[in-house]
């Protein structure tokens, strides 16, 4: 007769018998960084998470290093923005600045860039505007422009995030015919206009002034829109395919593993990130379990890469010495 705690008697037995497991290698750390010296700001909406200058940006990338972290993505926050989003795109940008710094520094840590325009217009949508509208086809040859100033900074990965449509072949064809033809592009295919992203934009400033990004993002109940959106994005030329929220999306994660040959990284974004902080913070869940959970399951939906606010704690937490 079948009995099936048979094999959950004891850790080692459910060790061996364990189907998903979340390793070192799956998990990039995100970082956030500003203008200046000597700068380590916490954010209010994200405990334990911090934006950086580029001289203390050093010293967190060596903590993560040394917990065996090997990758990471890079938002910018600049000092100045304007309509255009026109610092996005400077040779002397925050975030041109910073990765030249990284790999001159750690030539072997793994640097993806976002390439995204809320951060640095004053509207902060995430394209540019014509009466009032975020005009897409505007939009295309600036996002190429700020993936090549990344490419020329010294970025290992590109990873748009702005959703506009065609802007994989804009900044596909913008790389190879300066020279970046290998460089591989991170699209973040289904993103969803989620209520998720609430505390990230706290962190950069990045609200839109006016309206949502309801116009570019995906609609949280779509999911065969999503297939439409990656294939196309690979047909442009993308290499890995990214799902943004990663908890409430576990099935469009799954439904890419089973329908596209590519690698599948899954966002777990701020929202997720602060939500279990916040309850843990007031003692009502376990974080480590919490976080190892929703980690796990993403991992199990099928991601093969995860992109987390909790990598570099797992890491700890993962560490057989510890
Ligand atoms: C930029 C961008 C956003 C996130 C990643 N890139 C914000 C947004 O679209 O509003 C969200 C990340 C997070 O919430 O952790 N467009």
């Amino acid at each position: 007769m079948s009995r099936y705690r048979r094999l959950r008697r004891h850790e080692t037995l459910r060790q061996l018998v364990r189907e998903t497991r979340v390793s070192p290698a799956d998990l990039i750390q995100p970082f956030f960084v500003i203008e200046g010296k000597e700068k380590r700001e916490a954010i209010v909406s994200m405990p334990g998470i911090y934006r950086y200058s580029a001289d203390k940006l050093l010293r967190a990338i060596e903590q993560y290093r040394n917990l065996g972290g090997k990758a990471g993505i890079f938002f910018g926050i600049p000092g100045r923005k304007d309509a255009q989003g026109s610092s996005a795109h400077s040779d002397n940008g925050v975030i041109q600045k910073a990765v030249k710094l990284i790999k001159k520094t750690f030539p072997d840590f793994l640097v993806i860039t976002d390439v995204c325009l809320c951060e640095y217009t004053t509207h902060g949508h995430c394209g540019l505007l014509t009466g009032g509208d975020v005009d897409n086809d505007k939009t295309l040859p600036v996002l190429a422009r700020v993936a090549l100033s990344h490419a020329q900074a010294g970025a290992d990965i590109i990873a748009p995030s702005d959703m506009m449509d065609l802007r994989i072949k804009s900044i596909r064809t913008e790389l190879d015919r300066n020279g970046f033809a290998d460089i591989p592009i991170l699209s973040y295919a289904a993103k969803y206009a989620s209520a998720f992203y609430g505390p990230f934009r706290t962190a950069v400033n990045s609200a839109p002034q006016f309206g949502d990004r309801k116009s570019y993002q995906m609609d949280i109940a779509n999911r065969r829109e999503a297939i439409k959106e990656a294939l196309a994005d690979f047909d442009q030329g993308a290499d890995l395919i990214m799902v943004k929220p990663a908890l409430a999306y576990l099935d469009v994660i799954a439904l890419f593993k089973a329908q596209l040959n590519v690698p599948i990284v899954a966002y777990s974004v701020s929202g997720e990130y602060s939500m279990v902080k916040a309850a843990a913070m007031a003692s009502w869940i376990s974080e480590q379990d919490a976080a190892m959970e929703i980690l796990t399951a993403i991992k199990r939906a099928g991601a093969d890469l995860i992109i987390s606010y909790y990598a570099q704690e797992a890491l700890r937490w993962l560490s057989p010495n510890r």
